[in-house]
Formats: C-alpha cells, sequence, structure tokens
C-alpha cells in the first residue's frame, strides 16, 4: 500500500489571530469573517483523516536568523517545539516528527538536486502552529505527525517561484513513492499580500492575490511568470510567503485539483488573508 495525498490546506498564519483565540473574539466583527472560512476546513479534515502533515512554511526568526538563512530546509526530528518568537503569543503545543518520512523526502530531493539543508533538530515559529491552531481548535494533541519544510521568504535573494513549485512536485512525487499507508495533507502557510515594514507597510494588493487564487488549482505554472522581486512588488515584502503556497502545490502534484473552499478577508491585522482546501478533482 502507497501513502495518499489527500489534498491541500492553504492559510495565512497572522499572529494577531492566535491574539483573538486567546482573548475568544473569533465571533467579533473584526476576526468573524476570517473564522468563518474555518468549519468547512474542520470537517474537510474530519472527513480526510489525514495522519501526517507536509508543512511548507516560513520561519520568522525563531530558528533561523539573517547569520545563517537556508534557502530550503527540512525537519527530520522525533518532535518539534514552540516559542515565542516576539509575538507575545502562549506558547502552543509541540508537535510529533515522522524522522522516516523525513528522510526519505531528503534523500529524494537531493537525488532530485534540491540541495536541502537537514534539521535533526528544529523550531517552529507561529507560521506553524497558528494554522494548526485554526485547524484543529480544541486538540489535546495534534492529530497528525508533521514534515516541516522551510522555505526563506525573509532574506533576498529568496528562491523564485518556479524554483518552490518544483520543490514542491519533488516533494508530491517523494511522497506518492512512499511505501507507508499514512493519509497525507500538504499544507502552505503564509501570504496573502502584506508589507509590514518600510515605506510601503501596509500595502496590500487584492488583484494578484486575485490572480494567485484564481490559478492556484488549476495552473500554478501561471504563478511562476514572475520573479521573487517582482512577486515582492506585487504582493508586499512580506507577501512573498505566496512561495509556500506556491510549493505546497506542486506537492499536490499535476492532476487536476478541486477546491473545496476559498475564503478571502481584507485585512487581518496588515495581512489580506486568505484560507483554501484543495483535494484531487
Ligand atoms: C503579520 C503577518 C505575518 O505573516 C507575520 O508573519 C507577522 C505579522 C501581520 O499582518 O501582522
Ligand atoms: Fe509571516
Amino acid at each position: 500500500m502507497m501513502a495518499q495525498v489527500v489534498g491541500g490546506y492553504f492559510t495565512s498564519h497572522v499572529p494577531a489571530i492566535g491574539g483573538a483565540i486567546q482573548r475568544g473574539d473569533q465571533h467579533e466583527a473584526y476576526w468573524k469573517p476570517f473564522f468563518d472560512g474555518f468549519p468547512p476546513v474542520r470537517q474537510w479534515l474530519a472527513d480526510a483523516a489525514p495522519d501526517v502533515a507536509v508543512v511548507f512554511y516560513n520561519d520568522h526568526g525563531l530558528n533561523f536568523f539573517l547569520d545563517a538563512m537556508p534557502t530550503f530546509a527540512i525537519g527530520a526530528a522525533a518532535s518539534y517545539h514552540n516559542a515565542d518568537e516576539g509575538w507575545g503569543l502562549p506558547v502552543y503545543k509541540s508537535f510529533t516528527g515522522h524522522p522516516n518520512l523525513s528522510w526519505h523526502l531528503i534523500e529524494a530531493l537531493v537525488e532530485a538536486e534540491f540541495d536541502m539543508t537537514t534539521c535533526q533538530k528544529m523550531m517552529v515559529d507561529h507560521a506553524l502552529s497558528i494554522p494548526f491552531e485554526l485547524a484543529w481548535p480544541d486538540a489535546e494533541a495534534w492529530p497528525v505527525k508533521l514534515v516541516p519544510i522551510a522555505i526563506n521568504t525573509v532574506q533576498f535573494p529568496l528562491p523564485s517561484p518556479r524554483r518552490c513549485l518544483a520543490l514542491g512536485r519533488a516533494v508530491g512525487a517523494a511522497l506518492r513513492a512512499w511505501p507507508g499507508s499514512e493519509r497525507i495533507v500538504v499544507m502552505g502557510t503564509g501570504g496573502l499580500s502584506h508589507q509590514l515594514e518600510g515605506g510601503r507597510a501596509g500595502f496590500m494588493n487584492p488583484d494578484y492575490d486575485r490572480f494567485c487564487l484564481d490559478n492556484l488549482a488549476s495552473d500554478p505554472d501561471a504563478l511562476t511568470g514572475h520573479t521573487a522581486e517582482q512577486v515582492a512588488e506585487l504582493a508586499g515584502t512580506q507577501g512573498v510567503e505566496i512561495l509556500n503556497w506556491i510549493a505546497a502545490r506542486g506537492a499536490l502534484g499535476d492532476a487536476p485539483q478541486t477546491m473545496v473552499m476559498r475564503n478571502y478577508h481584507v485585512p487581518i491585522s496588515n495581512t489580506a488573508a486568505a484560507t483554501v482546501v484543495l483535494e484531487p478533482a
């Protein structure tokens, strides 16, 4: 029996979401349009019943800092711990890893000429914990094992959208070749458009966000027509987190995908927030 990729869950990972959860503000007018996207995500996850999550995200200075920044890093740890990298959020539950699947991916990726940084110790920040809190809000322990894949979206030069899609496709091919019975959900976190610093702080671009959402399921190659620098122009200097979504979409493979749900709401904090679920058509 081979492993099965059951679909993809994509969401923004804005730290302020953690504050809203802590205060119980999910039904407040400011937050409701965002949180209303999650009952369908939770229902889909309950039906799809994954037991592993392969998560494309970016670290924001918790595990990697500007002194040593891998372009692509993958965890191969037995467990991963969260900590607060400075937003004042609660410390979230730890994650159980899947070292055997991690090493399978590492071997396949290096064979496919992706020179991964391999991390047998790795802390994970809000970009991982917030999407899990949104998906499984009442869980005593996370119901899936974790393989985290960190993409540098923080310090230029960034990998190109084309390279991130290729990385995702290589991950997807390796997942489908894993001789286990796992049901695997792929996740992509961050985005959509936002810029937190500099002269364009507060910049968002709903036109570019719509372009990404319209093409994610059916034509992800359309998202690779821009360089990473052009994506920073179009989406903002943190909107480049769309690279995580592009890689995650790649891991779903070339089979047609159905968009199970799509939610877009501007703004959450400084971010145009989006949530999407894709599954094989
Ligand atoms: C915000 C968004 C992010 O993606 C992030 O990592 C930190 C902050 C924001 O909009 O506040
Ligand atoms: Fe972020």
